[in-house]
């Protein structure tokens, strides 16, 4: 069980080919997955494109797997052979850092990242530190859970680290594989939820998913008519919109939350922090336990992801696929290698 075969980028925007590794000896602390289906993220077009300049080729994309757990470091703890696990954007963390050991392991100092000069989950298998392979309840289905092991826990996290309340009203910019996700779980939070699409076509799904309204967020006027009412804005749009209304469509104390890789920074004029105590922040997917917790408020609001079923062997259609905006709204890959 040494090769492990894969879809690879070999340069810079290349189309995935067939691709084989040796892995070496399994690490003492590591897991091998057998992965059997793996959620496309926005991310993996970043980092096929080198948006962030930290992509080594040839480069193995994926890093929403799900599959069972092949084989076990000597030190490997909590988990069995056969067991079914998932793997996010995180593929190790250090365990002995102050984030690690205050259970903030996705902040951790020195991170492992599942693709970044490593190989993720388009493949047959992946392997990770034991940490990070995170338990699959009974209740989730593995064909659509691989989106919450990244887009999932990213937009769950805030609402643990944030403390956001049933009765907050909160607005989601942007219905794509991360927003999707989170206004299904900020409904069965109890929040006033408010979708920002710049696709009005989204708007029933939109309200399927959880949103109680919903606004165009390219249109300026309608978000300055929410000025002063929304406790959170999560941001998962990786584009400029008018950040000056929607700093403004926060109620006093509110927070403006991105997850969405923003190529131009955000401008924020102290005006629009200091009058009404407003906050800007951003964070990483999550910890562990947290994503532990979102799988089993999952498995209890009978929540999973939107997906589009794409056999491994077309993942180049399915990159396209997601590259043109046309994912409704999670693209998951399913292994079909023989
Ligand atoms: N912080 C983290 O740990 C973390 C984790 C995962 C992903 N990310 C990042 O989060 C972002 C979203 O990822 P994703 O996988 O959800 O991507 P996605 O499925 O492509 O969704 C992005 C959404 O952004 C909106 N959008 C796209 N182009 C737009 C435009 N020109 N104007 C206005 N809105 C536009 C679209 O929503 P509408 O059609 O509704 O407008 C689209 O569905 C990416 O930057 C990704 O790298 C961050
Ligand atoms: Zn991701
Ligand atoms: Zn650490």
């Amino acid at each position: 069980m040494s090769t492990i075969r894969a879809w690879a980028a070999t340069a810079l925007n290349a189309p995935l080919t067939p691709y084989s590794y040796d892995p070496g000896p399994l690490g003492d602390e590591e897991v091998e997955i057998a992965v059997t289906h793996c959620g496309i993220c926005h991310s993996d077009l970043s980092m096929l494109g080198n948006a962030w300049r930290n992509t080594t080729f040839p480069l193995v994309p994926g890093h929403e797997a799900v599959g069972t757990v092949a084989a076990l470091g000597a030190h490997a703890k909590g988990l069995r052979i056969g067991q079914r696990v998932g793997l996010g954007w995180m593929a190790g963390s250090c365990m002995h850092c102050t984030q690690c050991l205050s259970g903030h392991h996705n902040l951790c100092n020195t991170p492992e990242e599942t693709i970044v000069a490593r190989h993720g989950g388009f493949a047959e298998r992946v392997r990770c530190h034991w940490a990070w392979a995170l338990a699959l309840p009974d209740a989730l289905d593995a064909k659509t859970a691989g989106p919450l092991f990244c887009g999932g826990l990213t937009v769950f996290a805030p609402l643990v680290e944030f403390d956001v309340k049933p009765t907050d009203r909160v607005g989601v910019v942007g219905i794509g594989g991360l927003g999707h996700m989170a206004l299904m779980f900020l409904r069965a939070w109890g929040c006033e939820v408010t979708a920002f699409t710049s696709n009005m076509n989204k708007a029933d799904e939109a309200r399927g998913f959880g949103a109680h309204h919903v606004v165009a967020s390219t249109d300026s006027q309608a978000i300055k008519r929410l000025a002063r009412s929304l406790d959170v804005i999560m941001v998962t749009v990786n584009v400029a919109l008018d950040w000056k209304a929607l700093l403004g469509a926060l109620a006093p104390r509110g927070r403006l939350h991105v997850v969405g890789a923003l190529p131009e920074p955000i401008p924020v004029p102290s005006s629009a922090l200091i009058g009404a105590q407003r906050s800007v922040s951003g964070s990483p997917t999550g910890s562990p336990a947290v994503a532990a917790a979102m799988l089993e408020f999952c498995a209890r609001h009978r929540i999973s992801p939107q997906v589009e079923m794409f056999p491994m062997s077309r993942v180049n259609d399915a990159l396209d696929h997601l590259r043109a905006g046309k994912a409704r709204y999670r693209i998951v890959l399913e292994n079909d290698f023989r």
